[in-house]
């Protein structure tokens, strides 16, 4: 029997990295992508090479449906199966949420271009491919933002707000062949957040944020990985869920 596949979007860095790393090492092989840099994601198909994996490296932009149907073309003709989808690939804009000025409408378009339309995209393109094995899922990387209303933008908690629906409504319209599901992490330690709040308001807000969490802890791409690698691989029972990964921030100290 084939080794199962999973496909990982936006897999060159951080949460997606992660990922591709977990299911390498749990026997899967893996599709890394990325839409502009394929250095880290060569890096990275190397590391999942190590671990015993078969990789392909694609260049792929979600937001963009030809990409997303030429990427399930290049996987069916390597591997002719994908067990789990793994969307993952984001975009913000790093806005206060009280500057209503700060996002135009452009920004809103391409936020959810990559992060709802995007997610859409790929499982419609990879569709036949899920469903060809009994087992086939796929696992949307949400937000914390999208649940609770806090984090780099309005625009952006509202496309993950917009992705944790689409899980629910996939779910029902795809079942019994396929599962959806979401996880929605917290502050992740990485260059996402470091980059676009700055070293000292990342510390600041790392603070702030393990004085709060009951967990007392921000959160790992490693921390991430382990719970879709359970959700992609082990939850055969559970579809239409968003299982929050956020040390505890949401629910607090007592
Ligand atoms: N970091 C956090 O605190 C945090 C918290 C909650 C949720 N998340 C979510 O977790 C996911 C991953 O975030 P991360 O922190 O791991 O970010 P990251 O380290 O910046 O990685 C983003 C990855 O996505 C790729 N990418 C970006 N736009 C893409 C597109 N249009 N098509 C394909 N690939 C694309 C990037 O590669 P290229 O630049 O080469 O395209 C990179 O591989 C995102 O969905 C994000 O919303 C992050």
């Amino acid at each position: 029997m084939s080794r199962m596949v999973c496909v990982v979007t936006g897999s060159s860095s951080g949460i997606g990295a992660a990922c591709a790393r977990k299911f390498a090492a749990g026997g899967y092989d893996v599709a890394i992508n990325f839409s502009r840099a394929a250095t880290p994601a060569e890096a990275v198909a190397r590391e999942c090479a190590a671990l015993g994996a078969q990789t392909l490296v694609t260049k792929a932009d979600v937001a963009n449906d030809e990409d997303c149907r030429r990427f399930a073309g290049e996987v069916a003709a390597r591997w002719g199966r994908c067990d789990v989808l793994v969307n993952n690939a984001g975009r913000t804009k790093f806005v206060d949420m009280k500057n209503l000025e700060g996002l135009s409408a452009e920004d809103f378009h391409s936020i959810y271009a990559v992060n709802v339309i995007g997610a859409f995209q790929m499982v419609r393109a990879f569709h036949s491919l899920l469903t060809a094995n009994p087992g086939g899922n796929v696992v949307n990387v949400s937000s914390i933002a999208g649940v609770i209303g806090m984090g780099s933008s309005i625009a952006y908690a509202a496309s993950k707000g917009a992705l944790n629906n689409m899980t629910l409504t996939l779910a029902r319209a795809l079942g019994p062949d396929l599962r959806v599901n979401a996880v929605a992490p917290g502050m992740v330690d990485g260059e996402w957040l470091r980059k676009g709040l700055g070293t000292e308001r990342f510390e600041a807000l790392r603070q702030a944020y393990e004085s709060r969490a009951a967990l007392a802890s921000i959160v790992t791409p490693d921390d991430v990985a382990r719970t879709i690698f359970f959700l992609g691989s082990g939850a055969t029972k559970s579809t239409g869920e968003v299982v929050v990964v956020d040390g505890g921030m949401r629910i607090g100290k007592a």
